[in-house]
C-alpha cells in the first residue's frame, strides 16, 4: 500500500518505519524543514532503540518531505502530529491544520487515520474537513520501547463509522497478530484517555502508599507492591513507587481529560487526585533533601537522571528538571548528569562520578541501569533514592532516604 504519515515525531516515525518494514511505501510529511532535511540525510531527530536500524533498512521505502502534494497517491494517511495540552486543554489545532493541508491532494477513497491523542469528537471534525472516511486508531506505545510496542502491541483499537474502512486498517496491522477491538470513533478516542489515566492513577496510588510506608517502622513499599501485584486483578505493572510520572503523555493527557470532562459538566475526581499526588512528588523530594542537609542554601545537589524515564533522551515533564528548579529556587547549586538526555535548564556534567564528587546531596531521579550498584560512590553524601535503584543495606542509614522505605527515627 501507499501510506502517508503526517507528523514525524516518535509516533509518526516509528509507525512509518514499522509499516515500511512490512513492504509498504511510506511518504512522511512534516512542516519542520530541518527535521525533514535531517531525515533525508539519515539523521533521526530522536533516540529510540531500534529505530535507526529500521529506518536505514527501509530507506528506499520511506521518503521524507515538507510537501503535502506528495500524499496524492496515498491509500491511507495517518495523522501523527503533536496534540499538546495548552492551558490545561487538549490542543487539536495541529491535527485540524494537517487535515486542511492534505485535503486538496487526497484521492477520493483515501482513508484518513487519526493516531494523535485527541479528545472524543476530534476525529469527526477531521472527517468534516477531509470529506473522506476517517478511522481513529490510537497508539499505546511507550517511549524507549516504541518499535516493539508498534510491531507487537497488547491490542489494536480501530474506531470507524464504516466497516470497509475499519477492515482496511485492521488488515494493515494484521501482521502484528494482536487482539483487535472494533469500536465507534468516539470510543476509540476515549479508550486512549481512559488507559493513560488509569495507568497514571496506579502510579499515584502506589506513591501515596509509599508516603505512608516512610513513617511506619519496618515498611517497604516494594514489598507491598509485589504482594498486591500478585493478585491477578491488580497485576504487577505500574506499581513502582518513585518521584512520580513525567513524559509527553501522562501529565498532559490527565490534565486534558479532566478539563474535557468539566466542559461536559462532569468531574473526574480520581484523576484529579492522581494529578495532585503527582504534582507533590518533586516538592516532597526537595523537602527530604532539605531535611537531610539541614537547609539547601549554598549546598550543592547532584541530580542523577533528567530523562523522564530510562532509555530515552526525552526530558519533557521530567521530574529531575522539576526538582532542579525547586532546588535552585531554594538557593542550592544544582548539577545534573544523565547518560542520554541534554538540557540547557540545569548545569550538566559529563559523568556521574564528576557530579557526585562535588555534591553535598544526591537525588536519583531516573532509574538508569548505570545508577545501580553505585552505593560505594555515595557513601559520605546525603542521598535520596527517588527510584529505588540502591540497596538500602549498603547505605549508611543516617544520611540516606529512599522513596517508600521507613525513614528511621
Ligand atoms: C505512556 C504509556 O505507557 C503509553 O501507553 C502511552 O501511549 C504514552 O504514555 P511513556 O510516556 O513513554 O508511555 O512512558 P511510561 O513508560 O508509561 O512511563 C511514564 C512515566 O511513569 C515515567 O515518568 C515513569 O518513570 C513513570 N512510572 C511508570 C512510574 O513512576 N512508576 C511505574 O510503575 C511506571
Amino acid at each position: 500500500m501507499k501510506i502517508g504519515i503526517v507528523g514525524l515525531g516518535v509516533v509518526g516515525l516509528v509507525t512509518g518505519a514499522v509499516l515500511a518494514d512490512q513492504g509498504h511505501e511510506i511518504v512522511g510529511v512534516d512542516i519542520d524543514q530541518n527535521k525533514v532535511k535531517g531525515l533525508q540525510c539519515n539523521r533521526s531527530p530522536i533516540y529510540e532503540p531500534g529505530l535507526d536500524e529500521l529506518l536505514q533498512k527501509n530507506k528506499e521505502r520511506f521518503t521524507f518531505t515538507t510537501d503535502y502534494s506528495m500524499l496524492k497517491e496515498a491509500d491511507v494517511v495517518f495523522i501523527t502530529v503533536a496534540t499538546p495540552t495548552v492551558e490545561g486543554k487538549n490542543y487539536i489545532g495541529y491535527v485540524l491544520d494537517a487535515a486542511k493541508a492534505m485535503k486538496p491532494y487526497l484521492k477520493r477513497d483515501t482513508i484518513v487515520v487519526v493516531k494523535s491523542t485527541v479528545v472524543p469528537g476530534t476525529s469527526r471534525k477531521v472527517k468534516q474537513i477531509v470529506e473522506r472516511e476517517v478511522v481513529s486508531n490510537p497508539e499505546f506505545l511507550r517511549e524507549g520501547n516504541a518499535v516493539v510496542d508498534t510491531a507487537k502491541p497488547d491490542r489494536i483499537v480501530i474506531g470507524s463509522d464504516n466497516k470497509a474502512s475499519g477492515d482496511m486498517i485492521e488488515n494493515l496491522w494484521s501482521f502484528t497478530k494482536s487482539t483487535v477491538l472494533r469500536t465507534s470513533i468516539e470510543e476509540a478516542e476515549m479508550i486512549k484517555y481512559a488507559a493513560n489515566s488509569f495507568l497514571a492513577t496506579k502510579i499515584s496510588f502506589i506513591n501515596e502508599i509509599a508516603n505512608l510506608c516512610e513513617v511506619i517502622p519496618n515498611c517497604d513499599v516494594n514489598t507491598i507492591a509485589k504482594a498486591i501485584g500478585l493478585d491477578k486483578r491488580i497485576a504487577p505493572y505500574f506499581l513502582n513507587a518513585g518521584l512520580g510520572y513525567g513524559g509527553s503523555c501522562f501529565p498532559k493527557d490527565t490534565l486534558a481529560f479532566v478539563s474535557f470532562a468539566r466542559e461536559l459538566g462532569e468531574e473526574l475526581k480520581i484523576i484529579e487526585a492522581t494529578i495532585k499526588v503527582n504534582e507533590e512528588r518533586p516538592k516532597r523530594a526537595v523537602k527530604i533533601m532539605k531535611e537531610l542537609l539541614g537547609g539547601l542554601n549554598s549546598k550543592t545537589v547532584c541530580i542523577l537522571g533528567i530523562a523522564f524515564k530510562p532509555n530515552t533522551d526525552d526530558t519533557r515533564e521530567s521530574v529531575g528538571l522539576k526538582i532542579a528548579k525547586l532546588l535552585s529556587d531554594e538557593g542550592a547549586n544544582v548539577l545534573a548528569y544523565d547518560p542520554k538526555a541534554k538540557t540547557s535548564l540545569v548545569k550538566m556534567v559529563g559523568s556521574k562520578e564528576e557530579c557526585v564528587k562535588v555534591a553535598d546531596g544526591v537525588i536519583i531521579a531516573t532509574e538508569w541501569e548505570e545508577f545501580r550498584g553505585i552505593e560505594q560512590m555515595l557513601q559520605d553524601k546525603a542521598v535520596l533514592d527517588g527510584r529505588r535503584v540502591l540497596d538500602p543495606n549498603k547505605m549508611s542509614r543516617k544520611k540516606f532516604r529512599a522513596i517508600g522505605l521507613y525513614r528511621g527515627d
